[in-house]
């Protein structure tokens, strides 16, 4: 198997973050030696937010403030970079990089790339370059829910959610939970190369499922169920 994982940059804010990013690097590790290949990219979580909130009251255009984000994806990355035994030393900073990486059997980690997006869409991007089999998205929310499961505990998981439904549901122009979710520059990139997508929580046990293939989180699909 050929998969890029994004860990959302919420797992480095944890209290437990230690426990947390190790169990993941080493199912990374294991998952590897098996002979799959992997690359992983890693958001900014809260400091990145707040240090962003910081320079926008002192100024800062909203290109360096991206920017100021990406460093701080960076750091996370060579956290994760030192938790795994596979991972290429160097933190990828263009995606020709992460196939040499990649190439070689190693794991290749990201944060940001350029300013204007997401770490969502550069994982979106790395699946598509590296013609990656599977994209899991590890995010806090868990999965795509019909309502926001914050405020409504009728919620329900969608096991299956049509992109064309996700892109409503991101726009606003329907009741669901998607916050903190895949943005629409992501969604476009994974649908023009129809990269088959996980959206799961953050817990090593249900990454570890999507990985293997079990069911967990939501599946996009291409075509309407
Ligand atoms: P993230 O995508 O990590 O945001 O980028 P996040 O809120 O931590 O997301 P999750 O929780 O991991 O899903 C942090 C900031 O870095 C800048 C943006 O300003 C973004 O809000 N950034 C990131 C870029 O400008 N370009 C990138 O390629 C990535």
């Amino acid at each position: 198997m050929k998969v890029v994982v994004k860990l959302s940059g919420s797992i480095f804010d944890e209290i437990d973050a230690e426990q947390r990013l190790s169990e993941l690097a080493s199912m990374f590790d294991e998952f590897v030696s098996e002979g799959n290949k992997l690359a992983v990219v890693v958001g900014g979580g809260k400091r990145s937010r707040e240090l962003i909130e910081l320079g926008r009251k002192l100024g800062a255009s909203e290109d360096v403030l991206d920017e100021i984000g990406i460093d701080i994806t960076r750091v996370n990355a060579k956290i994760m970079i030192s938790s795994m035994k596979t991972s290429y030393s160097k933190v990828i900073t263009d995606l020709r990089e992460a196939k040499v990486a990649w190439d070689i059997g190693k794991i290749p980690v990201a944060g940001g790339l350029s300013p204007g997006h997401s770490t969502n869409a550069v994982a979106a991007l790395l699946a598509e370059h590296l013609k990656a089999d599977l994209f899991v998205n590890s995010t806090k929310a868990g999965g795509v829910f019909d309502k926001d499961p914050k405020i409504n505990p009728t919620a329900k998981l969608m096991e299956k959610v049509y992109v064309e439904d996700l892109k409503k549901m991101i726009k606003g122009s329907f009741e669901a939970g998607t916050y903190e979710l895949l943005d629409e520059v992501s969604i476009g990139i994974i649908e023009r190369s129809k990269i088959k997508t996980i959206v799961t929580g953050t817990d090593m046990l249900e990454v570890k499922k999507a990985l293997y293939g079990e069911k967990v989180g939501s599946m996009i699909v291409f075509e309407r169920i």
